[in-house]
């Protein structure tokens, strides 16, 4: 029978109405008992959550429809974009044969030892040994441990003290947190977990040994030679830090910094150790950032980019002696040191096909292709009067914003800048991250020229909503820090 056209718009309108209603439902259950990490509470609470709906390469949909470049890989990790089907076979496949299969208690899984193998084989010369975890701040809890199981195998009991730098992140949970050095997540957590030694971090656009790189001479790598002098080798485990700072607002260290910092490790028996959550699998134009400082370290950590976030995995590669050190403890000794799901077999296929991706496609080779025109886009916006410095590292950025060019005045907390240029990018369909003192980019590794062309205009258009805002107020200048943070006309 043919259905006449009144009856199939009015079959239409009775969708529209049903998922019009399934919407708000969520809306309301999304409010009433989901929560939002990383941001205010009371700000989601009034303003609600961007529900995303729909992934394709760069872009996601939220569920009214509007379309965003995901110019920040969702959370730094989805290098090889949105909606890839062969990830989701992959993981089909597997859950279809073996849905899961622990890496404890003495069994195994054909793409855990897959991965690890493979890993081993792209990780620096001598990382051999691979321990899986579940996301970054799980595998930094597992360094911790490892820092202090293998000194005590190794007959050095007091060497548990760990060096981490300022405002580095290392993750949230409570070992990780502490490693953490920004102050955001601690305070409201104490006690945290004693033993973490903090350490200047190599910043030069605001040195905090008020030196100047390269007179400097690398003077903040050799805090670490201070630190051994104050405290006792004996007493100091491991060094860690981010190859490039990233919730830290993209830090680069500049070159020679970690041969520095590996050469006084080596001086007095501290294990090295770098957090490549975000910068592994690509990100710099090389399979880990660490590669652009020629030296190796001891223990390396990943996450994120190693299923480019369609499962969640992480974990801990290390070098073969640290190793050696648990087979020399010999039968009876056990690792007591894991998780449930620690390589779990769908995750595992997840990142192999992940890294299929990434060679297939040689997204490494073209990252260092379109680095140079990404950081062209982006030093472009220090023009903006908002804007102190831009820093770039392979395909990702950092805006440093600031109130007053000169004296390189941060905007008062209060005054939320960040997170209004962050909101106004939104609007104009790009997501960006509002981190500290910065506005953070870091797109997908297939973003096109195109995409990166959009992404500058819309934060130049954001920038500018926001200084014609601020400049209202006085809020600009020497004197704008008091006044930026005065409530402005329109201002979510
Ligand atoms: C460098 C670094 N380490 C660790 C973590 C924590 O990872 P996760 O959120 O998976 O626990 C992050 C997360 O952003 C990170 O950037």
């Amino acid at each position: 029978m043919k259905t006449s056209p009144a009856a199939t718009r009015s079959a239409k309108a009775r969708r529209g109405a049903a998922a019009a209603r399934a919407d708000a439902e969520l809306k309301r259950a999304d409010r009433a008992h989901l929560i939002h990490a990383f941001a205010s509470p009371a700000v989601i609470d009034r303003e609600g959550a961007v529900r995303l709906v729909k992934g394709k390469g760069v872009y996601v949909w939220d569920s009214d429809g509007r379309r965003y470049i995901d110019a920040l890989a969702s959370l730094w990790n989805v290098a090889i974009g949105h909606g890839r089907p062969e990830v989701a076979r992959a993981v089909a496949r597997q859950m279809r044969t073996l849905e899961y299969a622990p890496t404890l208690l003495g069994f195994s899984s054909e793409p855990a030892v897959r991965l690890a193998a493979r890993l081993a084989r792209l990780a620096p010369k001598g990382l051999t040994r691979v321990t899986f975890t579940s996301g970054g701040s799980e595998a930094n809890e597992t360094v911790i441990r490892l820092v202090r199981l293998y000194w005590r195998l190794r007959g050095r009991p007091d060497k548990i003290q760990i060096v981490a730098l300022n405002r580095a992140y290392h993750g949230s949970s409570t070992g990780a947190a502490s490693l953490t050095g920004m102050t955001a997540f601690h305070h409201y957590y104490e006690p945290m977990m004693p033993g973490v030694l903090r350490m200047a971090r190599p910043f030069c656009y605001r040195c905090e040994l008020g030196l100047t790189y390269p007179q400097c001479a690398l003077a903040c790598a050799d805090e670490l030679e201070r630190l051994v002098e104050r405290e006792g080798a004996d007493r100091i485990g491991a060094f860690i830090a981010e190859p490039v700072q990233g919730v830290g607002g993209v830090v680069a260290p500049p070159p020679g910094y970690f041969e520095r910092i590996r050469e006084i490790c080596d001086r007095h028996d501290i294990l090295m150790v770098v957090d490549e959550v975000i910068t592994g699998f690509g990100r710099l134009g090389t399979w880990f950032g660490i590669e652009r400082w020629k030296t190796i370290p001891d223990m390396l950590v990943f996450a994120k980019a190693v299923t480019s976030g369609y499962l969640p995995l992480g974990g801990v590669l290390l070098r073969e002696e640290i190793f050696q050190a648990m087979l020399q403890a010999g039968p009876g000794f056990s690792l007591h040191h894991g998780f449930t799901y620690s390589g779990h077999p769908a995750a595992c296929a997840a990142a192999l096909a992940n890294l299929d991706i990434i060679e297939g496609e040689k997204l490494l080779p073209a990252v260092r292709k379109k680095a140079p025109h990404f950081a062209k886009r982006l030093q472009a916006l220090a023009q903006s009067p908002l804007v102190g410095e831009v820093r770039c590292a392979g395909l990702m950025a950092a805006l440093e914003l600031v109130c007053d060019k000169p004296s390189k005045q941060p905007f008062p907390e209060a005054a939320r800048v960040p997170w209004r240029i962050r909101s106004a990018a939104l609007r104009r369909g790009v997501i960006v991250r509002a981190s500290a003192d910065t506005i953070v980019v870091c797109p997908p590794l297939i973003v096109t020229p195109a995409q990166i062309d959009t992404i500058a205009r819309v934060l130049q258009e954001a920038l500018a909503e926001v200084a014609a805002e601020l400049a209202q107020t006085g809020a600009l200048g020497p004197a704008g820090a008091a006044a930026s943070t005065l409530p402005l006309p329109g201002v979510r």
